[in-house]
């Protein structure tokens, strides 16, 4: 369901949406300040960050540009993703930045202790967190940090629960595929944490509105939030380019009657709420 596969075919779509009208900008920006305050507080330089899956390199290249004594390691489980983020690191002279295919649950290429932080924005809720969680932790140096943010749901994420209305419309009965398990409450989140091992834990709510352009609501189609339904629903071909249409169109109306769609066809999504948790390994 949420193969690499799909983030693969996804992965130039994800490049423009977060390029385009930077709407997930802010989010990053948090990681960056957060983790870099952390970093400068209690460690020493060249500090060592692993950001798991990164898709076409954040917030990994949000912190690089914050601080120069930093090296991060960007990862996903997508190789097109990685492709593309080692692409643009490239042209945008980024020196301090690594690259490589990795999934957040198996971090077996490196040793135990050899990170001071891992980070992983609005990507956990598609691993076994609990095996992720104790990956996370085995690679980083004693005292190292870990942040991460996941989704809330329903009123609180608007985009996930338009995209969730449209879907009930044309198959009734249908989940949205992600986020594919439930943490967006903190309490399940604080509890694996603890499990994990992990101590001095916190979280924060952030709300960060989602504006995109008539070409970015076309691409929500390319978007695996969306397209692991299509891809489910209809088979390749003329088939699948008709149930996208019908979707996107459905997609548009329930935005109009929620009055997230301006005339202009930009969407505007007032509240994405997410949740931003931090810890310490002992
Ligand atoms: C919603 S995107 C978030 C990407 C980026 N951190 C951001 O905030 O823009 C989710 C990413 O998680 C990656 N992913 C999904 N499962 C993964 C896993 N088990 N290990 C590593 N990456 C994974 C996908 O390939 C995709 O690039």
């Amino acid at each position: 369901m949420n193969s690499a596969d799909t983030w693969n075919r996804g992965a130039k779509a994800y490049q423009r949406h977060i390029k385009g009208s930077a709407p997930l900008g802010p989010v990053y920006q948090h990681f960056a300040t957060d983790v870099a305050a952390h970093l400068q507080a209690t460690c020493t330089e060249p500090y060592r960050v692993l950001d798991v899956a990164s898709a076409t390199g954040e917030p990994a290249f949000t912190l690089a540009d914050t601080l120069a004594g930093v090296h991060v390691t960007v990862t996903d489980i997508a190789e097109t993703m990685v492709e593309l983020a080692e692409k643009e690191g490239c042209d945008r002279n980024i020196r301090n930045a690594s690259f490589q295919v990795a999934n957040g649950e198996d971090l077996s290429a490196w040793s135990d202790g050899t990170f001071d932080a891992v980070m992983c924005a609005s990507a956990i809720f598609m691993m076994d967190a609990a095996r992720a969680l104790g990956e996370w932790k085995r690679v980083l140096k004693p005292g190292g940090y870990v942040a991460f943010s996941t989704w809330q749901l329903g009123e609180k994420h608007q985009l996930s629960g338009l995209v969730g209305a449209t879907m009930a419309r044309i198959t009734p009965g249908t989940r949205p595929p992600l986020p594919t398990q439930d943490l967006t409450k903190p309490e399940p989140v604080e509890a694996l944490l603890q499990a994990a091992g992990f101590e001095d834990i916190h979280y924060r709510d952030m709300n960060v509105p989602m504006h995109l352009s008539p070409s970015e609501v076309e691409d929500l189609t390319e978007n695996p939030m969306f397209s692991i339904w299509i891809e489910k629903n209809a088979p390749a071909g003329p088939e699948r380019e008709a149930f996208s249409a019908c979707a996107l169109k459905t997609l548009r109306a329930v935005a109009h009657e929620r009055s997230y769609l301006k005339d202009d066809g930009c969407l505007t999504c007032p509240v994405q709420g997410l949740l931003y948790f931090t810890a310490l390994k002992p």
